[in-house]
C-alpha cells in the first residue's frame, strides 16, 4: 500500500526527473544550434560552460583547450568565479588537466578533502570540495577538458551529471575538430587572397603600356589606338602574322580596362575539337549523362571580365554560329540545361588569316566578322617596321641578360646589322628566341655575328642588299649553298659534294672560281 504522502513523493521525484530531462534537451538543442551558427570557439566554450553551471546546478566551471601535438594548455575558460579567486581554480583545473592527460576518462570527486588521489592538492581559499570533469577526446586524443566544481555543501554529483557532461564533451571536441579545419582553411584563403592581389599587381605592371616595345610610326599608333579603346567596352579584333604580339596587345587591353581585377581568359579556338566546342564554351550542366560532372565554361569564367578568342580564323562555320549567338545575346546554356545564363564578357579576339578572304570563300561569317571587328587592330610584322628591331633587341638582352645574370652590352655592329636585315618570319617571337639563345651562348659582353644562328646569317648576304647584277647574285647563292654544305660536312669536301648532288672536281672548280679572292 503507498500511502497518500509517498505517492506526493513520487510524484515530486518524477516532476523533478522530468523537469531536469527537458533541461537537458534544451541545453543540447541549444549547443548545437550555437555551434552550427557559428565558428567562434571562445564564444561557443563560454556558452558551454555557463549552461552547464545552469544545469548541473554548480558553482564553478572551467574548460581547458590543449595544443593538438605538445598537449599544453592552450586556452582556458572559467565561469563562476569571482575575480579575486580565479587563480585558484585556474590551478585546480591545470592539476585536473594533468590527471586526465594520464586517465582520459569521466571522473567524479564528492569529497575532495578525503580522496586519497587528491591528499597533495592544495585547494587554498577556493573553498571547491566536489568535482566532475569529462575528457573532450578526438580520434583518440585528448584535446581538452570540462571541469564542473562544487564548494562545500553543494550537490553532490550523480551519473546522470556524468552522463549528460560526457555527452557534452564528445559535441563540442567533434566541434572543435571542425572549428580547427575552417580557421585552417581560413588561413590559406587568406594566404591565397594575399598573393592573388600581389600576382594581380605583378601582372598589371607587366602589362602597362609601356611593356609594349617599339617606335616605329605603326607601334606608336597602335599604342595610341589601344589606350583610347582599352577603357571603352567595344570588341577588338586584332589581326597579325605569328609572333607579332597580337596576345600581348590583348592582355594589355584587358589590363588598362576597367575590368583588370576580373578575369582574362584565352581560348585557342584552333586547340578545341569540334566535338568539344560547345561544351568548352558554354560548360555541362550537371547529370547531362551518367556520371557528367557540373562543367563551368569559358564564357561563364570570363564573367565580369575578358575573353580572348584566339585563332578565331580557325573556327568551324558552325561554332562560329554558336559564338555569334552569344556576342549578340550575351547569354549562354550550358550543355544538358534549359535555363539562359546570362554573361557580361568583353570580346577581344585574335588571328593571323586574313577574314575577308575567307569571307569571301565563305569560310569565316561574314556578320561574325562584323561582330568581332568593332573595332580593328592591324600588327604590321617586323619586317615592315625595322626601326623596331634596334629597341626590341635592347629590351629582349636586357631581360635574358638579368633573368641569367650576365652582363651584356649588346650586339656587335655586323650582328646588328645580321639582325636588320634579316626577314624576321616568325616575328617579334622568333626575336626573341634568337637573342636568348645568344644570351645562353655569349661568353663576351659584346655579341658577335658568331653566337647568331646560321640561317639568320646565310638569309643576310651583305652583296645581295646592295644593287647587284644577275650573274653577281647568282653567284653568291652558289657560294651560300657552298659555305653550308661544307660547314655540314665539318670541311669534308668528298661529303659536301655528294650532299650537293655535284661532282668532286666541279666542287673543286667552284671554290676556286668562286673564293680565289679570299
Ligand atoms: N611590341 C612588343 N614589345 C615587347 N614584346 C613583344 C612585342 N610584341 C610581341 N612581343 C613578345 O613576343 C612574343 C610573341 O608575342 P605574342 O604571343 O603576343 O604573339 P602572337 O601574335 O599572339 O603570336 P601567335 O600568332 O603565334 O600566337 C611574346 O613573348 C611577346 O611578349
Ligand atoms: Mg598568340
Amino acid at each position: 500500500m503507498i500511502t497518500p504522502n509517498e505517492n506526493i513523493q513520487m510524484l515530486k521525484e518524477e516532476n523533478d526527473r522530468l523537469k531536469r530531462a527537458v533541461e537537458e534537451l534544451t541545453f543540447l538543442n541549444d549547443l548545437s544550434r550555437a555551434m552550427s551558427s557559428t565558428m567562434e570557439v571562445q564564444a561557443i566554450m563560454a556558452r558551454i560552460i555557463t549552461k552547464s553551471i545552469q544545469t548541473i546546478g554548480v558553482d564553478q566551471g572551467t574548460i581547458m583547450l590543449l595544443e593538438e601535438e605538445s598537449e599544453k594548455p592552450m586556452q582556458t575558460i572559467i565561469r563562476g568565479v569571482g575575480e579575486e579567486n580565479r587563480g585558484g581554480t585556474y590551478r585546480l583545473g591545470a592539476h585536473m588537466t594533468t590527471w586526465m592527460i594520464q586517465n582520459v576518462k569521466p571522473l567524479v570527486v564528492n569529497d575532495l578533502l578525503n580522496d586519497e588521489r587528491f591528499t597533495l592538492l592544495d585547494l587554498g581559499e577556493s573553498g571547491i570540495r566536489s568535482l566532475l570533469c569529462v575528457p573532450m577526446v578526438l580520434r583518440g586524443k585528448l584535446i581538452g577538458v570540462i571541469n564542473l566544481f562544487n564548494k562545500s555543501g553543494g550537490n553532490a554529483f550523480s551519473e546522470d551529471d556524468q552522463k549528460l557532461m560526457s555527452i557534452i564533451a564528445t559535441q563540442v571536441a567533434s566541434f572543435l575538430a571542425n572549428a580547427r579545419v575552417f580557421e585552417q582553411v581560413q588561413q590559406s584563403r587568406d594566404v591565397l587572397k594575399k598573393q592573388t592581389v600581389k600576382l594581380q599587381k605583378e601582372v598589371q605592371a607587366r602589362y602597362g603600356y609601356d611593356g609594349i616595345i617599339g617606335k616605329s610610326t605603326q607601334i606608336k599608333a597602335i599604342k595610341e589606338e589601344i589606350q583610347s579603346v582599352a577603357k571603352s567596352p567595344a570588341s577588338v579584333l586584332i589581326i597579325g602574322e605569328t609572333g607579332t604580339g597580337k596576345e600581348l596587345i590583348a592582355k594589355t587591353i584587358h589590363y588598362n580596362s576597367n575590368r583588370s581585377e576580373k578575369p582574362f581568359v584565352d581560348v585557342n579556338s584552333a586547340a578545341i575539337p569540334e566535338n568539344l566546342v560547345e561544351s568548352e564554351f558554354f560548360g555541362i550542366e550537371e547529370g547531362t549523362a551518367t556520371g557528367v560532372k557540373k562543367r563551368i565554361g569559358l564564357f561563364e569564367q570570363a564573367n565580369g571580365g575578358t575573353i580572348f578568342i584566339d585563332e578565331i580564323g580557325d573556327m568551324s562555320p558552325s561554332s562560329q554560329a554558336k559564338i555569334l549567338r552569344v556576342l549578340q545575346e550575351r547569354v549562354i546554356r550550358r550543355v544538358g540545361g534549359n535555363r539562359n545564363i546570362d554573361v557580361d564578357i568583353r570580346v577581344l579576339a585574335a588571328t593571323n588569316r586574313n577574314l575577308k578572304d575567307e569571307i569571301a570563300k565563305s569560310s569565316f561569317r561574314e556578320d561574325l566578322y562584323y561582330r568581332l571587328g568593332v573595332f580593328e587592330i592591324h600588327l604590321p610584322p617586323l619586317r615592315e617596321r625595322r626601326e623596331d628591331i634596334a629597341p626590341l633587341i635592347e629590351h629582349f638582352i636586357r631581360h635574358y641578360a638579368d633573368q641569367m645574370g650576365k652582363v651584356l652590352t649588346g650586339f656587335s655592329r655586323s650582328a646588328t646589322e645580321i639582325l636588320y636585315h634579316y626577314d624576321w618570319p616568325g616575328n617579334i617571337r622568333e626575336l626573341a628566341n634568337v637573342v636568348e639563345r645568344t644570351v645562353i651562348l655569349s661568353s663576351d659582353p659584346e655579341i658577335g655575328p658568331e653566337y647568331l644562328p646560321p640561317d639568320l646569317k646565310s638569309g643576310h648576304d651583305p652583296a645581295m642588299e646592295a644593287e647587284t647584277s644577275f650573274e653577281e647574285s647568282v653567284n653568291n647563292f652558289k657560294r651560300r649553298l657552298l659555305k653550308n654544305a661544307l660547314k655540314e660536312s665539318e670541311n669534308n669536301k668528298a661529303e659536301a659534294a655528294r650532299n650537293l648532288k655535284i661532282s668532286r672536281s666541279y666542287l673543286f672548280r667552284l671554290l676556286n672560281q668562286l673564293f680565289e679572292s679570299e
